[in-house]
């Protein structure tokens, strides 16, 4: 499986991934699902909101156990945020048939469209449109950097756009929902664990900074004449910097786009993204209102326009204590050891955060030796994607099998 989905949506220049939602490297990838789910005598469908579902038994029985993750990529991402948690689910199931188990109830692997945002800018699309977190009326007005709108987007795809929204009849019918994900931290690493499980994620947010000023030629116009968007720009990036390391928290200004963008001119605007992350909601209100303050001091002082938009944003994830505890009693039972399995938070985003609001929701980690994720260097040993698939398959028998 992970021979077969290496080379899609590759890129050979930076060896990283580049699968964008709806694109073509996103329709091979979920030729690739359909495949194997197809080889496993699953039943494939896509809902619509563009999420994939492989079924064992009847969707409609209810109480259904799901597990999966996602196939899309950050711009040049690495090849196991998000394809581990979906490869470990058809192997945890080839796992399973091979122990000769017997499912109580129903199956379902899952493949999220659309999880990483990173062509229209909100992350976990597909999962907050079935989860109501998203309207269709607030999906239709996304847009990418061309200008073309996620239906549009959809449509060109061959998927049929108009009926996008709430799918609270589907939600219904799951009893539990597991994420496995490569952990994008160092924690196992520094536990010396290969696996382990998700107590929470920290809550996130993306705000876009437009920054407006006047387009002047570089070499004739006096510095005292300018009035730079860059120049506010990048002292509000390290005012970021400053304010994350105040308030115990994580900003980060990754996206950029420059107006007219040329080496010899003076920007007309300056539009950049903050992504910023916090263990606690008041450790984040005042990370974010910190930069802005200080990005609006600096923009008043070099006559700069500033404008803030909140694009997304998620609230803290306390994923169910129950489900959890389950999982934690399967695993330790089937090691037969007396030590805990890690419990973990994490600042990364998830779908399986989108739908702890609606399901039962818990999430396996995988060891990270690095901690580096959202780059072509992010890795995980074979070893312990083997411990994680074993992970998911005890779990998966002790929740569907008995
Ligand atoms: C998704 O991976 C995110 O945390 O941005
Ligand atoms: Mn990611
Ligand atoms: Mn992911």
């Amino acid at each position: 499986m992970w021979r077969s989905l290496r080379p899609i949506g590759r890129s050979d220049a930076s060896g990283g991934y580049r699968r964008y939602a709806w694109t073509e490297a996103d329709a091979d990838c979920r030729l690739w699902f359909r495949m194997q789910a197809e080889a496993r005598r699953l039943d494939v469908e896509t809902d619509r909101n563009g999420n994939q579902w492989a079924w064992l038994g009847d969707p409609t029985a209810g109480d259904a156990v799901v597990t999966g993750s996602h196939l899309d990529s950050v711009p040049d991402g690495g090849a196991f945020d998000g394809p581990l948690g979906v490869v470990s689910a058809f192997a945890a199931l080839d796992e399973l048939r091979a122990r000769g188990a017997v499912f109580k109830r129903p199956l379902a692997i899952v493949n999220f469209g659309d999880e990483e945002g990173a062509r229209f800018g909100l992350a976990c699309v597909g999962s907050r449109l079935t989860a109501g977190r998203l309207t269709k009326e607030q999906a239709y007005e996304l847009r990418d950097a061309d200008g073309i709108s996620l239906p549009q987007a959809m449509e060109a795809a061959g998927h049929d756009p108009a009926a996008i929204g709430a799918d609270p009849e589907r939600l219904a019918k799951i009893g539990a929902f597991v994420e496995l994900h490569v952990e994008q931290g160092r924690a196992l690493d520094l536990s010396g664990d290969a696996v382990g499980l998700a107590s929470a994620i920290w809550p996130h947010g993306r705000w876009r900074y437009d920054f407006a000023g006047e387009a002047n030629h570089a070499g004739t116009t006096r510095l005292v004449d300018r009035r730079d968007p860059m120049l506010t720009y990048a002292e509000t990036v390290l005012a970021a910097r400053r304010e994350a390391e105040l308030a115990g928290a994580v900003a980060t200004f990754g996206k950029i786009a420059v107006e007219p963008n040329g080496v010899n001119a003076i920007p007309s605007l300056v539009r950049g993204w903050l992504d910023a992350r916090a263990a606690d909601q008041g450790a984040l209100d005042k990370v974010v209102t910190g930069i802005e303050a200080e990005a609006r001091a600096y923009a008043d002082r070099h006559g700069i326009d500033l404008t803030v938009v909140r694009e997304s944003f998620t609230p803290i994830v306390d994923f169910s204590h129950t489900l959890r505890d389950e999982l934690s009693r399967l695993l330790g039972e089937k090691t037969g050891s007396t030590g805990k399995v890690p419990v973990l938070g994490t600042g990364a985003g998830h779908d399986a955060g989108i739908l702890s609001e609606s399901i039962p929701t818990a999430m396996l980690f995988v060891r990270n030796p690095t901690g580096v994720s959202h780059s072509p260097a992010e890795f995980a040993a074979e070893d312990d994607c083997v411990a994680g698939v074993l992970a998911l398959a005890d779990v998966l028998e002790g929740l569907a099998c008995r």
